[in-house]
């Protein structure tokens, strides 16, 4: 492949790409990283990087550093500003660049994470605005659920809001497991209002949604200087001090930060990222996941000693399928709690839409019910009827069910559709005359011997 083509292949990534010579001059540049970085290429060929980047110096550059080294940088992040003075977050692979064995540079492949840092930084600063202590413990109006919030008259529910009543208090880690919208986070923030530290901090963190370097600073905290752009300031653990801090979905965190955490939740200590100095916490911890825990642990998404240590006691969750006493009862809630909001008056439920509620598998459980009822009542005049359900759900209408099973009768040959006609009748006499062959036979109106016989050869 020749150069040209290799250049225009380079200028289609995604990720921006920067080699600089062994002085540290850039040799070639990228369209996505100009992009990144607000440069044109063709203004930061053959100039120095430092000398371009100002806010970088020798050893915060991971291009400088590689040079010096020699030795690879993966998944490493930089803050720095770009010439224009923006703000810029990347995470790089920095690798030295060799040819024919003698190293001629260094080259780095960088993804944006500027947009995520900004995210994350709100996410921290809305935290800390919504910190402050609750005026009263889970006072209605409170923002957070209580118990009491919880609807339900499903046996397994009962016990466990009981469960995690009793274990409000103890102050020990709790993993809330279940599918997705069955009421995990609900729970969670239940069992801190119900708890003596439900004046203090509730903190939510969600462990998918950011890479693990970025995560560990806002678990954590950071100083100035740990890394380049790094500003002092305490991790989410030290703002939720005196409370408590849910980890969602705790089997995203990478590996590495389990291990981490794990040291953190066993010494009950703090250090923020590039500190000597370690703080005392007082945090209690709760964690979420909606992946079954035996698996997760078996494919090595969890490392198994911090599942011990955060599985004190697990809530495990079950889905709406296995609640069907909770449909009705959470389809009514939610119609009474919408039409408020919607200043609406509360339509009834036709039965045919609670019927095929009740058939429905859920797989969005509880906040898929929630969604339905909202879109029906949206929709609906005084009836909850089947045209205000989602189409999807149309389709399961019984009505509908009965066209069907008519539709795969008539891919049978006539013979085929006649025995099965005759089968289903002679059910129907069976079961209506609690399985006494004469009064059946009297009601499909042949005699008690030819019954008999069609029974013995079906
Ligand atoms: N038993 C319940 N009673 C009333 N509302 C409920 C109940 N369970 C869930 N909800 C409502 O359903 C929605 C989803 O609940 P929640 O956010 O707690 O689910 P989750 O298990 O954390 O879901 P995910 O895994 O997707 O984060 C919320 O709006 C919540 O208020
Ligand atoms: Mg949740």
């Amino acid at each position: 492949m020749d150069d040209v083509s290799l250049a225009t292949i380079l200028d289609e990534l995604d990720e921006g790409v920067h080699v600089v010579d062994l002085q540290g001059n850039t040799i070639y540049y990228n369209k996505a990283i100009g992009r990144m970085e607000g440069i044109e290429p063709k203004d930061v060929l053959g100039q120095s990087l430092l000398r371009y980047f100002p806010s970088l110096s020798k050893e915060t550059s991971t291009l400088w550093q590689v040079l010096q080294t020699h030795k690879p940088l993966v998944q490493v992040s930089q803050t720095y500003l770009s010439p224009r003075g923006e703000k810029i977050t990347s995470v790089n692979n920095t690798y030295p660049l060799y040819i024919e064995g003698e190293l001629v540079g260094a080259f780095e492949v960088s993804k944006d994470l500027s947009r995520v840092v900004r995210l994350s930084e709100q996410v921290v600063q809305l935290q800390s605005e919504l910190h402050p202590p609750l005026p009263h413990k889970a006072s209605k109006g409170s923002l957070f659920y209580t118990f009491k919030d919880i609807v339900t008259q499903s046996k397994a529910m009962l016990e466990l809001v009981e469960k995690a009543k009793r274990a409000a208090n103890t102050g020990v880690s709790v993993l809330i497991t279940g599918e997705t919208g069955t009421g995990k986070e609900m729970v969670a923030q239940s069992i801190h209002t119900y708890s003596s530290r439900a004046r203090g901090p509730f903190i939510a963190q969600n462990c998918a949604a950011l890479p693990e370097s970025l995560l560990e600073g806002i678990l954590f905290g950071t100083v100035r200087g740990s890394f380049t752009g790094a500003i002092d300031r305490p991790g989410l653990f030290e703002q939720a001090q005196g409370g408590t801090i849910l980890l969602d979905e705790i089997d995203s965190m990478g590996l590495n930060l389990q291990a981490k955490l794990l040291r953190v939740l066993q010494e009950g200590r703090v250090r923020r990222l590039g500190d000597v100095r370690e703080k005392v916490i007082d945090v209690r911890v709760l964690a979420t996941t909606n992946q079954p825990t035996d698996e997760s642990i078996r494919q090595g998404r969890i490392r198994p000693d911090l599942y011990y240590r955060i599985n004190v006691l697990e809530i495990p969750l079950p889905p709406l399928k296995e609640r069907q006493e909770d449909i009705e009862l959470l389809a009514h809630h939610f119609l009474k709690q919408l039409a408020h909001k919607h200043q609406r008056s509360i339509p009834t439920i036709n039965p045919d839409v609670l019927l095929t509620l009740k058939k429905h598998d859920w797989p969005g459980n509880v906040r898929e019910l929630a969604h339905i009822v909202e879109g029906g009542l949206v929709t609906s005049d005084q009836v909850f009827g089947v045209n205000e359900l989602p189409n999807y759900l149309q389709t399961k209408v019984p009505a509908h069910e009965q066209q069907s099973s008519r539709e795969e009768i008539s891919d049978l040959t006539l013979p085929e559709s006649l025995h099965q006609l005759e089968v289903s009748l002679i059910q129907a006499a069976l079961g209506k005359s609690q399985g006494n062959i004469t009064q059946a036979a009297k009601q499909l109106g042949i005699s008690r011997q030819l019954l008999q016989y069609k029974l013995r050869n079906l």
